[in-house]
């Protein structure tokens, strides 16, 4: 599932870049991202879909230096908060690239949007249509998508479904809201409808998902259409493509979605409609294989039924298995070990009993305090998901790159936390 190459007694390397030597220079608990990697990824996107338009989402992982990297492999970008705009601004991303989302976009990020000049501005619900209008300067007109619900359910985990009818974002075609936005977008002449959007949920392995979701949303540019005359140049397929996580496991690779593009073309030259061009929104399968996380371990434990390995990190820099129930993929790292391997329970340092890594984890039956484990497939949903929960600091990021390693994101420190208590 990663980037990261093990070789005989316990050598690790990512990036050309030992990483026993990161843990040893940075300190634990720490990720590591592979420039590279992320890099190889953004370009099968666009090789896979050379028409269409590939959008990161900011979201899975963000920080200037994942910015620039995104900037100059030519991707747009999806951001859905005052906040990423404001890494994508500081990393200089153009903002005609960016497209900016949201089910309850707050007056600052509404009013960032419109004031940095975001391409495009994602409509969610009926009430942004006159407050984002508002904001609108006389003589400028702001491009926005309208995000459907295709009322199609899938993707891993409840938790991140988000194509059916019974959630928060988006308007529903069946209940009319759809409908209602594209009228009253295009009676707006401080708005210009450009397209329609959608997002069907995280972690989709098919493709037959997506294919059903487009074919909806080219019913709706037809219907659009025939009522209003007018022809949407644009088609928003927001991203959820799936990753490995554990070996054997099966991501959507960015190959099969060339498919994706030819069943629009498809179904659109069979209704007389112009295809529209393309978005896709991928950010876990641009982020997630590039990353691995570093721990210590502190103490080794054996309980009555199991074995706990307990590490110097946990649900706060990765809440996803706490979460999602998510697995990884762990290895320890930095010796050669001649004990066969036992199954451990690897737990956080966080005072719950449902801060674990990893069950099963298959370890040297001999691992010992101080050793490294790398976890694997860590790129995306950690860092960006990361708490301070029990007062600690976020781990730093460290990009590696041609055999060299370098601090792109630095530790948070008890001074940092320490900082936003102001008063007794
Ligand atoms: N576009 C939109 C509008 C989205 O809401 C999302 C993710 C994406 C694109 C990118 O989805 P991806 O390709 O990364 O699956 N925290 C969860 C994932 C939440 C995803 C939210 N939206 C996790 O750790 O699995």
């Amino acid at each position: 599932p990663a980037t990261a190459r093990f070789g005989p007694g316990g050598h690790a390397e990512v990036g050309g870049v030992d990483l026993l030597e990161v843990a040893g220079r940075f300190g634990t608990p720490a990720y590591v991202m592979d420039e590279a990697d992320v890099r190889l990824r953004c370009r099968a996107y666009r090789a896979a879909l050379p028409r269409a338009e590939v959008a990161y989402a900011a979201k899975a992982f963000w920080c200037r230096a994942m910015a620039s990297w995104i900037r100059y492999e030519g991707l747009a970008l999806d951001v859905c908060s005052a906040g990423e705009l404001a890494v994508a601004r500081a990393a200089g991303f153009p903002p005609d690239r960016i497209i900016f989302h949201g089910n309850a976009k707050t007056p600052a990020d509404l009013r960032a949007a419109v004031e940095q000049r975001v391409g495009r501005i994602v409509i969610d619900d009926l009430a942004e249509i006159n407050r984002l209008t508002a904001l609108v300067p006389v003589g400028m007109r702001q491009k926005v998508l309208v995000r459907v619900i295709p009322d199609i359910e899938a993707g891993a985990h409840a938790a991140i479904r988000t194509g059916g009818e019974d959630h928060k974002f988006g308007l529903s075609i069946a209940a009319g809201g759809a409908r209602e936005a594209v009228n009253r977008i295009l009676h707006q002449a401080r708005l210009e409808l450009v397209g329609l959007h959608c997002h069907l949920g995280s972690q989709i392995t098919a493709i037959g998902p997506y294919e059903q979701c487009a074919r909806v949303l080219v019913d709706q540019l037809a219907r659009i259409r025939d009522a209003h005359g007018v022809t949407l140049p644009q088609l928003d397929l927001g991203g959820g493509h799936a990753i490995a996580y554990t070996n054997g496991q099966a991501g959507l690779a960015p190959s099969r979605l060339g498919a994706l593009a030819a069943t629009v073309e498809r179904h659109c030259a069979g209704i007389g409609l112009p295809a529209p061009r393309l978005t896709v929104e991928p950010g876990r399968a641009v982020a997630g294989p590039a990353g691995v996380t570093l721990y210590r371990v502190i103490t080794v434990k054996k309980g009555l039924r199991r074995t706990y390995v307990a590490v110097d990190g946990g649900m706060s820099d990765n809440p996803r298995p706490a979460m999602y129930g998510s697995r990884y993929e762990m290895r320890m790292i930095g010796r050669a070990t001649h004990e066969g391997t036992r199954d451990f329970t690897v737990v956080g340092h966080h005072c719950e009993s449902g801060d674990t890594l990893a069950e099963a984890a298959a370890l040297p039956a001999d691992i010992r305090p101080g050793d490294v484990l790398a976890v694997a497939a860590t790129g995306a949903y950690n860092h960006s998901m990361a708490s301070t929960y029990n007062m600690t600091g976020r781990p730093p990021v460290v990009a590696v790159s041609r055999g060299k390693a370098r601090l792109v994101v630095r530790r948070e420190g008890l001074d940092d936390l320490m900082r936003r208590d102001v008063g007794l």
